[in-house]
């Protein structure tokens, strides 16, 4: 590793690690020096298909040599391509498309209010949980459980309402003492928080406190979304739908595309003039969409996701579970995190250095969002690399 974090000319938003990626090919990358690493990050849960995949290559440069971008003034068919399997995969309505994760967000929150302006809530709040990520833009950050993320950038936007995560008596609570409640908005396993599930039952009690408050049911699927579980989407276990899902990461396999997808209930509550995105929606981008929706069906990661994620998480529990210093093994499919009983950063460069891409979240969490192309070869080999790390760690002294 003998590049520099420093870019001089980049602004220093980042704790970079002092590693330049150069190319990629499955779920391997190797760096400007020619060194190999096991990609067990996957761009942070973005690079559905690994990296260089065949047909996602050969669809994006036939694109590329038709078109990139025309903008929202014309029709854009690929839009209707991608919204028709969002659409047929979830079991809701109609989508909305942006570039990321916030800016889906963004639009779930305009979404809420304005369902609140409709019917004369002239001030609405949205339920949020405590240990949420919902991205950096005033109103996401604002959404965002976590004060390290919002200190220094107050005053906040207005109209949210924290509650505990996977605590519906909670939520009840907040039914009873606020009548300008328009929504109820959360990740189905948070992601940056620390991978922490949402329970089936806390799921559908939430479903039905929305239904008996005709309140909206917004699901953040930008991390766990995208066949990434083992499923379309992570809320499919509880058996519920949601009326909102927020999209991105994974859904354009490292191509920029985000989207809103929402149900009945809330299809008609923008139109035109409300909302937009130059770029959201382009070709390019729907053309990766569609692609990698339609690569994840033909070969089957979904089931790999869930079948090789459990072995992995099996294996980790069977390494690490038991050990003093190791709170808990837990994750569904590719979603995995492993929570150390005090902070672990240092183990984001301890693991690149042994060939490893992970991430530490939430300070104690190890996450572990691959490929969904992850072979379950490759899963014992992060096992492998990542074991002996995690042991010789826990042996410091904290
Ligand atoms: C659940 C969730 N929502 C929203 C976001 C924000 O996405 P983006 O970084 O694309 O704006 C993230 C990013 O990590 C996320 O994990």
């Amino acid at each position: 590793m003998t590049h520099p974090a420093a870019m001089p000319h980049v602004m220093n938003t980042y704790g970079r690690l002092p590693i330049a990626l150069s190319h990629g090919r499955g779920c391997r990358v190797w760096d400007t020096d020619g060194r190999e690493y096991l990609d067990a990050l996957g761009g942070i849960a973005v690079n559905t298909l690994g990296h260089a995949h065949p047909r996602l290559v050969a669809a994006l440069t036939e694109q590329i040599g038709k078109l990139i971008h025309t903008s929202n003034y014309y029709q854009v068919p690929l839009q209707e391509t991608v919204g028709a399997l969002l659409t047929g995969h979830s079991g809701l309505s109609t989508a909305f498309f942006c570039s990321t994760g916030l800016e889906a967000n963004e639009a779930a929150i305009k979404l809420a209010r304005k369902f609140g302006h409709d019917k004369g809530i002239t001030r609405p709040e949205i339920i949020v949980c405590e240990r949420a990520f919902h991205g950096r833009s005033l109103a996401t950050l604002s959404a965002t459980g976590n004060p390290k993320i919002q200190e220094g950038f107050g005053p906040l936007v207005e109209g949210f309402v924290r509650v505990p995560f996977n605590d519906a008596a909670a939520v009840r609570d907040i039914a009873k003492s606020h009548p300008n409640v328009v929504a109820v908005m959360l990740e189905p396993v948070q992601g940056v928080g620390g991978i922490n599930p949402a329970r089936n039952d806390y799921l559908r009690e939430l479903r039905a406190l929305c239904d008996a408050n005709d309140w909206l049911l917004m699901l953040d699927e930008v991390q766990c979304g995208v066949a990434r579980t083992g499923k379309w989407f992570a809320y499919q276990w509880a058996g519920i739908q949601p009326d909102v899902m927020s999209l991105a990461k994974g859904l354009g396999s490292g191509v920029p595309v985000g989207a809103l997808v929402v149900g009945e209930r809330a299809k008609n509550v923008l139109g035109p003039g409300n909302h937009g995105s130059t770029f959201g929606g382009n070709p390019l981008a729907m053309r990766a969409a569609a692609e990698t929706l339609q690569i994840i069906e033909a070969d089957g990661l979904m089931a790999n996701a869930a079948t090789v994620g459990a072995a992995l998480k099996a294996s980790l529990q069977r390494e690490l579970g038991e050990l003093p210093g190791v709170v808990e093994v837990r994750g569904e499919g590719l979603m995995i995190g492993v929570e150390l009983a005090r902070p672990c950063g240092v183990l984001l460069t301890r693991a690149a250095e042994a060939g490893l891409l992970l991430s530490v979240t939430a300070d104690t969490v190890i996450r572990i969002v691959p490929p969904l192309i992850l072979s379950a070869a490759e899963a014992d080999e992060i096992v492998a690399r990542l074991a002996p790390l995690v042991k010789a760690f826990l042996a410091e002294q904290a």
